[in-house]
Protein backbone atom coordinates (compact mmCIF):
# COMPACT_ATOMS: atom_id res chain seq x y z
CA UNK A 1 0.00 0.00 0.00
CA UNK A 2 1.14 2.89 -1.05
CA UNK A 3 -1.03 5.50 1.20
CA UNK A 4 0.21 6.20 5.17
CA UNK A 5 -3.69 6.59 7.20
CA UNK A 6 -4.75 8.41 10.27
CA UNK A 7 -8.28 6.68 11.64
CA UNK A 8 -10.62 8.93 13.05
CA UNK A 9 -12.85 6.88 15.65
CA UNK A 10 -16.07 8.88 15.39
CA UNK A 11 -17.28 9.18 19.59
CA UNK A 12 -20.46 11.73 18.60
CA UNK A 13 -18.18 14.33 17.39
CA UNK A 14 -20.45 15.96 13.97
CA UNK A 15 -17.11 17.43 12.80
CA UNK A 16 -15.51 13.96 12.12
CA UNK A 17 -15.45 15.36 8.12
CA UNK A 18 -13.72 18.66 9.39
CA UNK A 19 -10.93 16.63 10.77
CA UNK A 20 -10.54 14.28 8.29
CA UNK A 21 -10.52 17.29 5.49
CA UNK A 22 -7.94 19.03 7.39
CA UNK A 23 -5.31 15.96 7.53
CA UNK A 24 -5.95 15.10 3.90
CA UNK A 25 -4.90 18.49 3.36
CA UNK A 26 -1.76 18.02 5.43
CA UNK A 27 -1.59 15.25 2.06
CA UNK A 28 -2.27 12.20 4.92
CA UNK A 29 -4.82 9.99 3.89
CA UNK A 30 -7.13 9.59 6.91
CA UNK A 31 -10.59 7.90 7.36
CA UNK A 32 -13.78 7.31 9.51
CA UNK A 33 -14.26 4.96 11.59
CA UNK A 34 -17.16 3.60 14.13
CA UNK A 35 -16.61 4.11 17.73
CA UNK A 36 -17.01 0.08 18.17
CA UNK A 37 -14.26 -0.72 15.69
CA UNK A 38 -12.73 -3.76 17.10
CA UNK A 39 -8.49 -4.41 17.47
CA UNK A 40 -9.03 -6.74 14.87
CA UNK A 41 -10.67 -4.57 12.40
CA UNK A 42 -8.80 -1.54 12.83
CA UNK A 43 -5.42 -4.02 12.58
CA UNK A 44 -6.56 -4.93 9.19
CA UNK A 45 -6.74 -1.55 7.72
CA UNK A 46 -3.41 -0.90 5.73
CA UNK A 47 -1.02 1.55 7.42
CA UNK A 48 -2.00 3.00 10.31
CA UNK A 49 0.01 5.65 11.78
CA UNK A 50 -2.31 7.16 14.44
CA UNK A 51 -5.34 7.25 15.72
CA UNK A 52 -7.66 10.31 16.71
CA UNK A 53 -10.87 9.80 19.19
CA UNK A 54 -12.93 12.57 17.97
CA UNK A 55 -15.96 12.87 20.99
CA UNK A 56 -17.48 16.14 20.97
CA UNK A 57 -18.33 17.27 24.34
CA UNK A 58 -19.79 14.25 25.93
CA UNK A 59 -18.81 11.04 23.62
CA UNK A 60 -22.71 10.05 22.55
CA UNK A 61 -23.66 8.25 19.88
CA UNK A 62 -27.57 7.89 18.88
CA UNK A 63 -28.51 9.17 22.34
CA UNK A 64 -25.99 6.91 24.35
CA UNK A 65 -22.81 7.40 25.92
CA UNK A 66 -19.74 5.41 23.77
CA UNK A 67 -16.53 4.82 24.96
CA UNK A 68 -13.46 2.88 22.61
CA UNK A 69 -12.53 -0.90 23.11
CA UNK A 70 -9.70 -0.80 25.85
CA UNK A 71 -8.12 -3.31 23.88
CA UNK A 72 -7.12 -0.83 21.17
CA UNK A 73 -4.71 1.14 23.21
CA UNK A 74 -3.22 -1.77 23.58
CA UNK A 75 -2.12 -1.91 19.64
CA UNK A 76 0.92 0.68 20.03
CA UNK A 77 -0.74 3.38 17.46
CA UNK A 78 0.05 6.71 19.26
CA UNK A 79 -3.53 7.98 20.32
CA UNK A 80 -5.34 11.36 20.81
CA UNK A 81 -8.72 12.23 21.66
CA UNK A 82 -10.24 15.85 20.97
CA UNK A 83 -12.02 17.43 23.15
CA UNK A 84 -13.23 15.40 25.76
CA UNK A 85 -10.95 14.96 28.90
CA UNK A 86 -9.47 11.31 28.37
CA UNK A 87 -8.16 9.23 30.79
CA UNK A 88 -6.89 6.88 28.85
CA UNK A 89 -4.50 8.78 26.42
CA UNK A 90 -2.27 11.04 27.53
CA UNK A 91 -2.58 13.51 25.26
CA UNK A 92 -5.80 16.11 23.48
CA UNK A 93 -6.49 18.55 21.48
CA UNK A 94 -8.90 20.84 23.99
CA UNK A 95 -10.71 21.48 20.30
CA UNK A 96 -10.03 21.04 16.72
CA UNK A 97 -6.78 20.84 15.99
CA UNK A 98 -5.04 23.96 14.68
CA UNK A 99 -2.88 23.45 11.23
CA UNK A 100 0.81 23.49 13.65
CA UNK A 101 -1.06 21.34 16.41
CA UNK A 102 -2.50 18.68 14.20
CA UNK A 103 0.83 18.70 11.76
CA UNK A 104 3.24 17.81 15.25
CA UNK A 105 0.89 14.83 16.30
CA UNK A 106 0.18 13.52 12.14
CA UNK A 107 4.13 13.85 11.14
CA UNK A 108 5.94 13.97 14.61
CA UNK A 109 4.28 11.83 16.65
CA UNK A 110 2.79 9.12 14.79
CA UNK A 111 5.39 9.51 11.84
CA UNK A 112 3.23 9.39 8.85
CA UNK A 113 4.47 10.70 4.98
CA UNK A 114 2.73 13.16 2.81
CA UNK A 115 1.71 10.25 0.48
CA UNK A 116 -1.85 10.65 -0.29
CA UNK A 117 -2.29 12.18 -3.80
CA UNK A 118 -4.96 10.12 -6.34
CA UNK A 119 -2.26 8.26 -7.97
CA UNK A 120 -1.80 6.67 -5.36
CA UNK A 121 -5.29 6.42 -4.26
CA UNK A 122 -5.62 4.80 -7.45
CA UNK A 123 -3.46 2.51 -7.68
CA UNK A 124 -4.00 1.45 -3.72
CA UNK A 125 -7.74 0.63 -4.37
CA UNK A 126 -6.73 -1.57 -7.68
CA UNK A 127 -4.63 -3.75 -5.53
CA UNK A 128 -7.83 -3.79 -2.81
CA UNK A 129 -10.39 -4.28 -5.19
CA UNK A 130 -8.43 -7.33 -6.93
CA UNK A 131 -8.11 -8.87 -3.69
CA UNK A 132 -11.16 -8.58 -2.44
CA UNK A 133 -12.74 -9.55 -6.02
CA UNK A 134 -10.19 -12.12 -6.86
CA UNK A 135 -11.52 -13.71 -10.33
CA UNK A 136 -15.23 -12.96 -9.35
CA UNK A 137 -17.56 -10.87 -11.35
CA UNK A 138 -18.66 -7.53 -10.28
CA UNK A 139 -22.17 -6.74 -11.78
CA UNK A 140 -22.34 -1.95 -11.76
CA UNK A 141 -25.74 0.00 -12.25
CA UNK A 142 -23.65 2.45 -14.40
CA UNK A 143 -26.32 5.60 -14.55
CA UNK A 144 -23.64 8.12 -15.93
CA UNK A 145 -23.51 10.16 -12.91
CA UNK A 146 -20.22 11.31 -11.36
CA UNK A 147 -19.83 8.70 -8.70
CA UNK A 148 -20.75 5.67 -11.16
CA UNK A 149 -18.94 7.19 -14.00
CA UNK A 150 -15.60 7.18 -11.42
CA UNK A 151 -16.44 3.69 -9.83
CA UNK A 152 -16.56 1.86 -13.30
CA UNK A 153 -13.16 3.83 -14.52
CA UNK A 154 -11.54 2.61 -11.47
CA UNK A 155 -13.45 -1.21 -11.31
CA UNK A 156 -12.38 -1.42 -15.08
CA UNK A 157 -8.87 -0.87 -14.15
CA UNK A 158 -8.28 -3.25 -11.54
CA UNK A 159 -10.77 -5.80 -13.17
CA UNK A 160 -11.26 -5.03 -16.74
CA UNK A 161 -13.98 -7.53 -18.21
CA UNK A 162 -15.04 -8.91 -14.99
CA UNK A 163 -16.88 -5.95 -14.42
CA UNK A 164 -20.44 -5.58 -16.32
CA UNK A 165 -21.91 -2.69 -16.02
CA UNK A 166 -25.59 -2.30 -16.53
CA UNK A 167 -26.77 1.19 -17.63
CA UNK A 168 -30.64 1.47 -17.52
CA UNK A 169 -32.53 3.93 -19.43
CA UNK A 170 -35.38 4.35 -17.80
CA UNK A 171 -36.45 7.34 -20.18
CA UNK A 172 -36.14 9.98 -17.63
CA UNK A 173 -32.58 10.99 -18.80
CA UNK A 174 -31.95 14.08 -20.57
CA UNK A 175 -31.54 14.45 -24.14
CA UNK A 176 -28.51 12.33 -25.31
CA UNK A 177 -27.77 10.98 -22.05
CA UNK A 178 -27.10 7.31 -22.38
CA UNK A 179 -25.78 7.60 -25.81
CA UNK A 180 -22.95 9.81 -24.50
CA UNK A 181 -22.76 7.02 -21.77
CA UNK A 182 -22.24 4.22 -24.40
CA UNK A 183 -19.44 6.21 -26.45
CA UNK A 184 -17.48 6.53 -23.52
CA UNK A 185 -17.64 3.16 -21.97
CA UNK A 186 -18.42 0.90 -24.55
CA UNK A 187 -16.34 2.81 -27.23
CA UNK A 188 -13.70 4.56 -25.62
CA UNK A 189 -13.14 2.19 -22.49
CA UNK A 190 -14.23 -0.82 -23.91
CA UNK A 191 -16.06 -1.88 -20.80
CA UNK A 192 -18.60 -4.93 -20.66
CA UNK A 193 -21.79 -2.84 -20.87
CA UNK A 194 -25.25 -4.34 -21.20
CA UNK A 195 -27.87 -1.91 -21.88
CA UNK A 196 -30.82 -1.94 -21.00
CA UNK A 197 -34.25 0.21 -22.73
CA UNK A 198 -36.62 0.65 -20.29
CA UNK A 199 -38.39 3.55 -21.20
CA UNK A 200 -41.27 2.46 -22.21
CA UNK A 201 -41.89 -0.12 -18.97
CA UNK A 202 -41.20 2.94 -16.90
CA UNK A 203 -43.78 5.54 -18.60
CA UNK A 204 -46.18 2.31 -18.68
CA UNK A 205 -45.82 2.61 -14.55
CA UNK A 206 -45.97 6.00 -14.32
CA UNK A 207 -49.09 6.57 -16.28
CA UNK A 208 -51.75 8.87 -14.29
CA UNK A 209 -49.57 8.41 -11.10
CA UNK A 210 -49.64 12.22 -10.06
CA UNK A 211 -48.24 12.12 -6.31
CA UNK A 212 -44.54 13.27 -6.73
CA UNK A 213 -43.42 10.10 -3.75
CA UNK A 214 -45.49 7.51 -5.30
CA UNK A 215 -43.63 8.75 -8.24
CA UNK A 216 -40.00 8.19 -6.89
CA UNK A 217 -40.76 4.86 -5.32
CA UNK A 218 -42.28 3.44 -8.35
CA UNK A 219 -38.93 4.53 -10.49
CA UNK A 220 -36.60 3.39 -7.53
CA UNK A 221 -38.49 -0.03 -7.35
CA UNK A 222 -39.08 -0.93 -10.86
CA UNK A 223 -35.30 0.49 -11.07
CA UNK A 224 -34.41 -2.35 -8.83
CA UNK A 225 -36.42 -4.76 -10.59
CA UNK A 226 -35.16 -4.26 -14.01
CA UNK A 227 -31.02 -4.31 -12.78
CA UNK A 228 -32.50 -8.07 -10.83
CA UNK A 229 -33.60 -8.76 -14.16
CA UNK A 230 -30.45 -8.50 -15.82
CA UNK A 231 -28.40 -9.59 -12.85
CA UNK A 232 -30.30 -13.03 -12.71
CA UNK A 233 -29.46 -13.23 -16.87
CA UNK A 234 -26.08 -13.00 -16.02
CA UNK A 235 -24.43 -16.00 -14.96
CA UNK A 236 -21.84 -15.79 -11.94
CA UNK A 237 -22.60 -12.45 -10.29
CA UNK A 238 -20.75 -12.33 -6.83
CA UNK A 239 -20.31 -8.45 -6.16
CA UNK A 240 -21.87 -5.38 -6.57
CA UNK A 241 -20.48 -2.19 -7.39
CA UNK A 242 -21.28 0.82 -5.97
CA UNK A 243 -20.83 4.54 -6.28
CA UNK A 244 -21.15 5.61 -1.99
CA UNK A 245 -19.31 8.06 -1.64
CA UNK A 246 -18.62 9.76 2.08
CA UNK A 247 -21.22 11.85 2.47
CA UNK A 248 -23.54 9.03 1.57
CA UNK A 249 -22.34 7.46 4.86
CA UNK A 250 -24.52 10.12 7.31
CA UNK A 251 -22.32 11.46 9.70
CA UNK A 252 -22.92 11.19 13.65
CA UNK A 253 -25.71 13.49 14.42
CA UNK A 254 -27.52 13.93 11.40
CA UNK A 255 -28.56 10.16 11.83
CA UNK A 256 -32.12 10.94 12.61
CA UNK A 257 -32.72 14.38 10.12
CA UNK A 258 -36.31 13.93 9.13
CA UNK A 259 -37.06 12.33 5.29
CA UNK A 260 -37.80 15.33 3.07
CA UNK A 261 -38.55 13.25 0.06
CA UNK A 262 -36.92 9.92 -0.94
CA UNK A 263 -34.12 9.37 -2.70
CA UNK A 264 -33.26 6.83 -4.82
CA UNK A 265 -30.40 5.30 -4.89
CA UNK A 266 -29.51 1.50 -5.77
CA UNK A 267 -29.02 -0.55 -3.30
CA UNK A 268 -32.37 -2.65 -2.46
CA UNK A 269 -31.41 -5.62 -4.07
CA UNK A 270 -33.16 -8.55 -2.88
CA UNK A 271 -32.06 -10.65 -0.17
CA UNK A 272 -31.67 -13.91 -2.43
CA UNK A 273 -28.73 -11.94 -4.68
CA UNK A 274 -26.66 -11.66 -2.00
CA UNK A 275 -24.25 -9.73 -3.11
CA UNK A 276 -21.34 -8.48 -1.30
CA UNK A 277 -20.42 -4.93 -2.41
CA UNK A 278 -17.41 -3.14 -3.75
CA UNK A 279 -17.61 0.76 -3.01
CA UNK A 280 -13.98 1.90 -3.27
CA UNK A 281 -14.82 5.52 -3.18
CA UNK A 282 -16.57 5.61 -0.22
CA UNK A 283 -13.97 7.57 1.83
CA UNK A 284 -13.92 10.48 -0.97
CA UNK A 285 -15.34 13.37 -0.70
CA UNK A 286 -17.43 14.99 -3.92
CA UNK A 287 -14.35 16.46 -5.19
CA UNK A 288 -11.65 13.93 -4.49
CA UNK A 289 -13.98 11.80 -6.69
CA UNK A 290 -14.15 14.61 -9.36
CA UNK A 291 -10.22 14.43 -8.88
CA UNK A 292 -10.43 10.15 -8.71
CA UNK A 293 -12.30 10.63 -11.98
CA UNK A 294 -9.93 13.05 -13.94
CA UNK A 295 -6.76 10.88 -13.28
CA UNK A 296 -8.65 8.17 -14.87
CA UNK A 297 -9.06 9.63 -18.18
CA UNK A 298 -12.64 10.35 -18.07
CA UNK A 299 -13.83 12.80 -19.96
CA UNK A 300 -14.32 16.60 -18.06
CA UNK A 301 -18.15 16.95 -18.54
CA UNK A 302 -19.12 13.73 -17.13
CA UNK A 303 -17.07 14.60 -14.10
CA UNK A 304 -17.66 17.88 -13.34
CA UNK A 305 -21.53 17.48 -14.61
CA UNK A 306 -24.15 19.13 -12.30
CA UNK A 307 -26.06 16.22 -9.68
CA UNK A 308 -28.88 15.08 -11.10
CA UNK A 309 -31.51 12.95 -9.40
CA UNK A 310 -31.97 9.49 -9.50
CA UNK A 311 -35.74 9.80 -10.79
CA UNK A 312 -34.47 11.93 -13.12
CA UNK A 313 -36.59 14.02 -15.49
CA UNK A 314 -39.52 12.37 -13.69
CA UNK A 315 -39.45 14.54 -10.97
CA UNK A 316 -39.26 17.68 -13.14
CA UNK A 317 -42.68 16.71 -15.35
CA UNK A 318 -44.45 17.84 -12.30
CA UNK A 319 -47.36 16.26 -11.76
CA UNK A 320 -48.46 12.69 -13.75
CA UNK A 321 -46.22 12.33 -16.54
CA UNK A 322 -47.57 13.09 -20.43
CA UNK A 323 -44.75 12.41 -23.23
CA UNK A 324 -45.45 15.98 -24.45
CA UNK A 325 -44.45 17.54 -21.85
CA UNK A 326 -41.44 15.26 -20.69
CA UNK A 327 -40.26 16.16 -24.17
CA UNK A 328 -40.66 19.48 -23.24
CA UNK A 329 -38.55 19.23 -20.02
CA UNK A 330 -35.93 17.56 -22.10
CA UNK A 331 -35.76 19.97 -24.86
CA UNK A 332 -35.68 22.84 -22.61
CA UNK A 333 -33.22 21.39 -20.09
CA UNK A 334 -30.85 20.44 -22.84
CA UNK A 335 -31.24 24.43 -24.35
CA UNK A 336 -30.71 26.07 -20.95
CA UNK A 337 -27.77 24.01 -20.50
CA UNK A 338 -26.30 24.67 -23.98
CA UNK A 339 -26.98 28.51 -23.62
CA UNK A 340 -25.42 28.16 -19.73
CA UNK A 341 -22.19 26.59 -21.37
CA UNK A 342 -22.16 29.28 -23.56
CA UNK A 343 -22.57 32.64 -21.02
CA UNK A 344 -19.57 31.09 -18.69
CA UNK A 345 -22.13 29.82 -15.86
CA UNK A 346 -22.13 26.18 -16.13
CA UNK A 347 -18.99 26.74 -13.95
CA UNK A 348 -20.02 28.68 -11.91
CA UNK A 349 -23.99 28.04 -10.85
CA UNK A 350 -24.27 24.53 -8.87
CA UNK A 351 -27.63 23.14 -10.22
CA UNK A 352 -30.15 24.45 -12.86
CA UNK A 353 -32.55 23.04 -14.90
CA UNK A 354 -36.13 23.45 -15.98
CA UNK A 355 -39.44 22.27 -14.90
CA UNK A 356 -42.83 21.66 -16.40
CA UNK A 357 -45.94 21.69 -14.73
CA UNK A 358 -48.54 19.88 -14.92
CA UNK A 359 -51.29 22.94 -15.88
CA UNK A 360 -51.69 25.45 -18.62
CA UNK A 361 -51.92 28.96 -19.31
CA UNK A 362 -53.07 31.33 -22.26
CA UNK A 363 -51.15 32.66 -24.58
CA UNK A 364 -51.24 34.31 -28.23
CA UNK A 365 -49.63 32.45 -31.18
CA UNK A 366 -49.72 33.88 -34.79
CA UNK A 367 -52.58 36.08 -33.96
CA UNK A 368 -54.80 33.56 -32.15
CA UNK A 369 -55.57 32.59 -29.18
CA UNK A 370 -52.74 29.27 -27.85
CA UNK A 371 -53.48 27.27 -24.48
CA UNK A 372 -50.10 25.52 -23.06
CA UNK A 373 -47.47 24.94 -20.89
CA UNK A 374 -45.23 26.87 -19.58
CA UNK A 375 -41.23 26.08 -18.31
CA UNK A 376 -39.61 27.77 -15.29
CA UNK A 377 -36.28 27.52 -14.92
CA UNK A 378 -34.13 26.69 -12.01
CA UNK A 379 -30.60 27.82 -11.43
CA UNK A 380 -29.39 27.30 -7.97
CA UNK A 381 -25.83 27.44 -5.28
CA UNK A 382 -25.80 25.57 -2.65
CA UNK A 383 -22.59 23.87 -0.75
CA UNK A 384 -23.93 20.66 0.46
CA UNK A 385 -27.37 20.81 -0.89
CA UNK A 386 -29.23 21.31 2.20
CA UNK A 387 -30.19 24.98 1.86
CA UNK A 388 -29.48 26.85 -1.57
CA UNK A 389 -29.87 30.37 -2.98
CA UNK A 390 -30.86 31.32 -6.50
CA UNK A 391 -28.52 32.34 -9.15
CA UNK A 392 -28.81 36.07 -10.31
CA UNK A 393 -28.69 34.98 -13.86
CA UNK A 394 -27.90 38.35 -15.95
CA UNK A 395 -31.67 39.17 -18.01
CA UNK A 396 -30.17 39.26 -21.30
CA UNK A 397 -29.02 35.20 -20.83
CA UNK A 398 -32.15 34.83 -19.49
CA UNK A 399 -33.97 36.57 -22.66
CA UNK A 400 -31.97 34.19 -24.93
CA UNK A 401 -32.84 31.26 -23.27
CA UNK A 402 -36.88 32.28 -23.18
CA UNK A 403 -36.93 33.09 -26.57
CA UNK A 404 -35.37 29.85 -27.34
CA UNK A 405 -37.37 27.64 -25.77
CA UNK A 406 -40.75 29.65 -26.90
CA UNK A 407 -39.39 29.33 -30.96
CA UNK A 408 -38.04 25.43 -30.16
CA UNK A 409 -40.43 23.87 -27.70
CA UNK A 410 -43.39 22.45 -28.59
CA UNK A 411 -46.64 22.81 -26.21
CA UNK A 412 -44.91 25.87 -24.70
CA UNK A 413 -45.94 29.52 -24.47
CA UNK A 414 -44.27 30.92 -21.32
CA UNK A 415 -41.20 31.17 -19.43
CA UNK A 416 -40.47 31.58 -15.50
CA UNK A 417 -37.31 31.71 -13.17
CA UNK A 418 -38.25 30.44 -9.94
CA UNK A 419 -36.90 32.82 -6.98
CA UNK A 420 -37.04 30.66 -4.51
CA UNK A 421 -34.54 29.47 -1.89
CA UNK A 422 -34.09 26.42 0.21
CA UNK A 423 -35.91 26.66 2.64
CA UNK A 424 -38.06 27.09 2.10
CA UNK A 425 -38.54 25.31 -1.44
CA UNK A 426 -36.58 22.34 -2.07
CA UNK A 427 -34.05 22.16 -4.96
CA UNK A 428 -36.03 19.85 -7.09
CA UNK A 429 -39.71 20.05 -7.10
CA UNK A 430 -41.02 17.11 -6.30
P1 LIG B 1 -33.82 18.66 -2.82
O1 LIG B 1 -34.86 18.72 -3.88
O2 LIG B 1 -34.12 17.63 -1.76
O3 LIG B 1 -32.50 18.18 -3.55
O4 LIG B 1 -33.52 20.02 -2.22
C1 LIG B 1 -31.23 18.20 -3.00
C2 LIG B 1 -30.25 17.66 -4.03
O5 LIG B 1 -30.45 16.25 -4.20
C3 LIG B 1 -30.75 15.96 -5.55
N1 LIG B 1 -31.73 14.87 -5.53
C4 LIG B 1 -31.43 13.57 -5.66
N2 LIG B 1 -30.26 12.94 -5.82
N3 LIG B 1 -31.38 10.85 -5.87
C5 LIG B 1 -30.24 11.58 -5.94
O6 LIG B 1 -29.17 10.99 -6.08
C6 LIG B 1 -32.59 11.42 -5.70
O7 LIG B 1 -33.62 10.76 -5.63
C7 LIG B 1 -32.62 12.85 -5.59
N4 LIG B 1 -33.62 13.74 -5.40
C8 LIG B 1 -33.05 14.97 -5.37
C9 LIG B 1 -31.27 17.25 -6.14
O8 LIG B 1 -31.10 17.29 -7.56
C10 LIG B 1 -30.42 18.27 -5.42
O9 LIG B 1 -29.15 18.40 -5.99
Amino acid sequence: MKQDMIVILDLGSTENTVLARQIRDLGVYSEIHPHDITADELKKLDNVKGVILNGGENRIVDGKAVEVRPELYELGYPVISVDYPSSECETKFDKLPDEAALKHFVFDVCGAEANWNMKNFIEDQVELIRRQVGDGKVLLALSGGVDSSVVAALLIKAIGRQLVCVHVNHGLMRKNESESVIQVFRDQLHANLVYVDASERFLGKLEHVADPEQKRKIIGGEFIRVLEEEARKLEGIEFLGQGTIYPDIIESGTKTAKMVKSHHNVGGLPEDLQFKLVEPLKQLFKDEVRACGVELGLPHSMVYRQPFPGPGLGVRCLGAITRDRLEAVRESDAILREEFAKAGLDKKVWQYFTVVPDFKSVGVKNNARSFDYMVIIRAINTVDAMSATIERVDWDVLETITQRILAEVHNVNRVCYDMSPKPPATIEFE
